[in-house]
């Protein structure tokens, strides 16, 4: 029997659950955490967004946007999360049952669905290429080759759904594992390979002629490139990277165990996932540069320009392969993340089985996920608010839903559950001398992050000029 009782003395609830399972280790927690941050994020949105916005000075944006917005929300959501052990509903519920902050949950619920709607697709391209890499479909060092590769693939139909029920098929397989056999084991061992390997190919990257434009590229900032849609991208970039803002935290923080440093852990999960974002713009960039390509092509600038890598250095071919299995496990760690989110839901709040939860919700995210894949062929002229299928998700869920839910979750942790919890929580009852840090985080979550979002989101959107035009 489990009993919440706040520090005002007030008993909130009380439930009784079975047995929850949790990560077994220190090294398992960072793993599968760093899992669920690592992804498609890094390697495949997080060059093509900064190439799209003009390079280093949105990088500057987006390290902001991460320390002082995507940071304190993570650690927002691994405090209520381990505090309630439970899933992203159920923990507003056991906190605040009169009030319907469980809507925040709810709408994490629906984000982590959509994400998950669009981002098979990616996957399933991943996947794909792990098979036409080994097979030798890619074997030019010209990117207009390979992207006659990539534009076949994207643009077919079969063979794109193929790969995304594939991919839903691998992480349903996972999930019904559970927690520590399935989401652990698999994060643990291929984490660092993944590391390793974008290692090796910074250093091939760096080695072209020309290498030099990529990097200034990269690193020499050029202000005027700032525009206000710049800033609402960077944000979302933030969000979606550290996977914050829709409860996969809270989720992941409620198998998190009491003696675990908190804050320690957020920042270290920051910095290594930022560390494996600037790995994969050193892998591309210099690359793009190199071969006299337009760093703003888009979604499928990873697609194109690394095999072009590959092709032009000894081994390529292996390497080329285990790279793109490598984005494939990283993807399928921060799907993981994702379904688990619904998962936990699903199994707590409705006491469904994890079988029955992880086999309708895969498809039920296949049968949207399929207007996704088929928005450049089928669906390539049905638009949503002017953007296909896919780029609707995409956006949506990004800018909107995940910043948003950021809001809320900072709201919630800073003015509704309070100080004195929160000190509780996050100093482990008092073990970990951190109240200075405490305070510090506080007031980021009652002012600077709702502030600073909404601001972002009112201009970003073009809010701030309608509401304006509204009252004159
Ligand atoms: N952070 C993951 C990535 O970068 C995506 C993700 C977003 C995962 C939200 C979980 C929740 O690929």
């Amino acid at each position: 029997m489990l009993k919440y009782v706040d520090v005002e003395g007030d008993a909130l609830k009380k439930v009784t659950r079975p047995k929850r399972e949790g990560f077994s280790s220190s090294i398992g927690v960072i793993a599968a955490v760093l899992g669920s941050a690592v992804g498609l994020g890094n390697i495949w949105k997080f060059p093509y967004v900064t190439g799209a916005n003009g390079g280093a000075a949105f990088i500057l944006v987006y390290l902001l946007c991460l320390a002082l917005v995507g940071l304190p929300v993570m650690l927002s959501e691994h405090l209520i999360g381990r505090h309630t052990k439970a899933n992203a509903v159920g923990a507003f519920k056991a906190l605040q049952p009169r009030r319907p902050w469980f809507l925040v949950g709810g709408a994490g619920v629906l984000s982590a669905y959509l994400i998950m709607v669009y981002y098979t697709t990616v996957a399933g391209w991943v996947y794909a290429y792990v098979f036409k890499a080994a097979g030798g479909a890619l074997l030019s060092v010209k990117p207009e080759d390979t992207s006659l590769v990539f534009n076949a693939l994207v643009s077919g139909v079969g063979e794109p759904l193929f790969w995304q029920v594939f991919v839903l098929l691998v992480t349903g397989t996972i999930i019904m594992a559970g927690v520590t056999k399935g989401i652990e084991r698999v994060t643990k061992v291929l984490m660092p390979l993944l590391f390793i390997l974008l290692l090796i190919i910074d250093i091939r990257s760096l080695m072209l002629p020309g290498a030099g434009e990529g990097l200034s590229f990269l690193f020499k900032p050029d202000f005027s490139k700032i525009t206000v849609g710049v800033i609402l991208a960077a944000l979302g970039l933030a969000f979606f990277k550290l996977s914050v803002g829709m409860g996969a935290m809270i989720t992941y923080g409620s198998y998190v165990d009491k003696n675990e440093n908190l804050p320690k852990m957020a920042i270290k999960v920051a910095l290594a996932d930022t560390l494996v974002s600037l790995m994969a713009g050193i892998a591309i960039f210099p690359a793009v540069f190199a071969f006299g390509f337009k760093p703003d092509a888009g979604a499928k600038l990873l697609f194109i320009i690394i095999p072009a890598v590959f092709n032009s250095m000894p081994f390529g071919r292996v390497f080329m392969v285990l790279f793109f299995l490598l984005t494939a496990v990283a993807a399928t760690g921060a799907m993981l993340s994702l379904l688990e989110v619904i998962i936990a839901y699903l199994t707590e709040q409705y006491q469904w089985t994890r079988r029955k939860a992880t086999l309708l919700t895969i498809l039920a995210i296949g049968s949207l996920g399929s207007t996704a894949t088929l928005s450049n062929s089928i669906f390539a002229k049905a638009t949503m608010f002017g953007k296909t299928f896919f780029d609707f998700y995409d956006f949506t869920t990004t800018n909107i839903l995940l910043p948003v839910g950021g809001i809320f979750i900072a709201l919630f942790v800073g003015w509704q559950w309070g100080y004195a919890n929160v000190k509780r929580e996050m100093s482990n009852e008092g073990r970990l001398k951190n109240d200075v840090l405490v305070r510090v985080f506080m007031f980021f979550v009652k002012f600077i992050v709702p502030v600073a979002i909404t601001l972002v989101l009112l201009a970003g959107l073009g809010l701030d000029k309608r509401i304006l035009s509204f009252f004159s």
